[in-house]
């Protein structure tokens, strides 16, 4: 049977319109002027008074990934479901190759993990870590071949993921042939070696002093080098969580100059900032880069939808356990925060208290990462897409408990939330009722996505 979201507002990247949804099979099969749909044979959604937005895309995820001696506390099918409660309905995360394999069969071998556990749509970027030698770079063109047409690099992390700008720039080559996007984790990992180092020396090296220790120097050095290189090769070039306007800004400058340049923040860096790291529990904040001054978040949020075209989670799900076993070693903490069940929650809430617009939430969360990233049916409502929806109550009020992710904190504990997702659809099934899970088996399915066009 058809289904019919009725009486809802349709929020879409141009505009709003007032429209009745209705869903066919796992598309969208029409946007219906109100009176038309009355007489309609459908399991009716009521939306009345509430905002029907496309489900959120969240192309930067860590799940159930190792880092160091710590694994994230989830997998595919908790991370998933809880991205579900939080109005994402897609998600692409990193295939990280392990000893031996190239990037193309750890993208096999993830979406093999992922599958018959996702409750939610997902595809996975292709990575290369510490050294680009000639299999990791041909495996650029085989990942591409299975649906994985961006590979991800690290300049930090040396030891683990980290690789030296020369075979950054040759992965560049490569990604450029495949026309594959290049992912960038941009922060110079001598300058943070440096500045450790002194903290080190003066017995200060806790979580208190974690952004002293990834100063903002690292990564718009990083940023730049990066952003030549991509102009020199010739790739095309994404920097993940960037932190700094400044950072945007030279991200608008080669993209002017014509270099297909792109970058994303997160929510964390857009409503937190440094002074987290001096709270009780400073640990939990830790991630790389570090949240900065309040006037570089508040310059941050100028960006958006100009220079950084989208808002992403970084989701990576330590505990407050892990988290805390080497409070005293910033280096040592596990980095990353959990953040895949707040991201649209976060934006949606900010839209409803005017920082910026509904359709303004949609292109940053949904529609423009989609067709970045090729991403087929994803990020629009329109007839055709993929029935992946929100229903969204924006007149509720709540703080953030309850949440689903494995772990035991967010980042954002006591913030008002204005607006609530009460209903969430994906693929025409719907997951979310009135706020409850009514989800039945994982029905997620592998984004084959579009390679960059030439
Ligand atoms: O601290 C972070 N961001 N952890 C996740 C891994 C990464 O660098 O994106
Ligand atoms: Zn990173
Ligand atoms: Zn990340």
């Amino acid at each position: 049977m058809d289904t019919l979201v009725r009486g809802g507002t349709v929020v879409l990247e141009s505009g709003r319109l007032r429209a009745d949804v209705l869903i066919r099979g796992s598309r969208v099969a029409g946007l219906l002027d109100p009176r038309e749909s009355a007489g309609f044979k459908a399991r009716v959604i009521d939306a009345s008074d509430l905002l029907v937005l496309p489900g959120g895309v969240d192309v930067h995820t860590h799940i159930g990934i190792q880092f160091g001696e710590f694994t994230t506390r989830d997998d595919f099918g908790s991370a998933t479901r809880a991205a579900a409660f939080g109005g994402t309905t897609s998600l692409l995360e990193f295939a990280f190759p392990e000893p031996g394999e190239d990037p193309a069969e750890a993208v096999e071998r993830r979406i093999s993990q992922a599958s018959g556990q996702a409750v939610i749509d997902f595809g996975f970027h292709a990575a290369i870590a510490q050294h680009a030698d000639a299999d990791a770079l041909a495996g650029i063109e085989r990942a591409a071949k299975l649906g994985a047409p961006t590979v991800k690099v690290f300049t930090a992390y040396r030891g683990i993921m980290m690789l030296e700008l020369g075979d950054v720039m040759a992965v560049m080559r490569e990604a450029a042939k495949a026309r594959s996007l290049v992912m960038v984790h941009a922060e110079t990992e001598a300058i943070v070696e440096r500045a450790v180092g002194e903290l080190r020396e003066r017995g200060i090296a806790d979580a208190r002093h974690h952004p002293q220790a990834r100063p903002g120097i690292a990564e718009l050095d990083a940023a730049r080098s990066v952003l030549r290189l991509a102009a020199e090769t010739g790739a095309a070039v994404y920097l993940v969580h960037v932190t700094l306007p400044e950072v945007a800004e030279e991200i608008a400058r080669a993209r002017a100059d014509g270099v297909r340049a792109y970058g994303e923040t997160c929510p964390h860096y857009l409503f937190l900032d440094e002074s987290v790291y001096s709270t009780p529990h400073g640990e939990r904040f830790v991630c790389s880069p570090p949240m900065r001054s309040a006037t570089a978040a508040r310059g941050l949020w100028r960006t958006l939808g100009t220079s950084l075209t989208g808002v992403h989670s970084d989701h990576c799900c330590f505990d407050s356990e892990q988290k805390k076993v080497y409070a005293s070693d910033s280096t040592r903490i596990p980095p990353g925060l959990p953040g895949v069940e707040t991201r649209m929650p976060l934006l949606i809430s900010a839209a409803l208290s005017g920082r910026l617009s509904m359709p303004d939430v949609v292109r940053l969360c949904s529609s423009e990462p989609a067709r970045l990233f090729g991403m087929q049916g994803k990020g629009s409502l329109l007839p055709g897409m993929d029935a992946d929806l929100i229903v969204v109550d924006p007149r509720a009020r709540h703080r953030l408990d309850g949440l689903h992710m494995a772990t035991d904190y967010t980042p954002f504990a006591g913030m008002e939330i204005r607006g609530r997702i009460e209903t969430v659809v994906a693929g025409g099934e719907v997951l979310v009722s009135a706020g409850r899970w009514v989800g039945e088996k994982p029905a997620g399915r592998y984004i084959r996505r579009r390679r960059l066009e030439a």
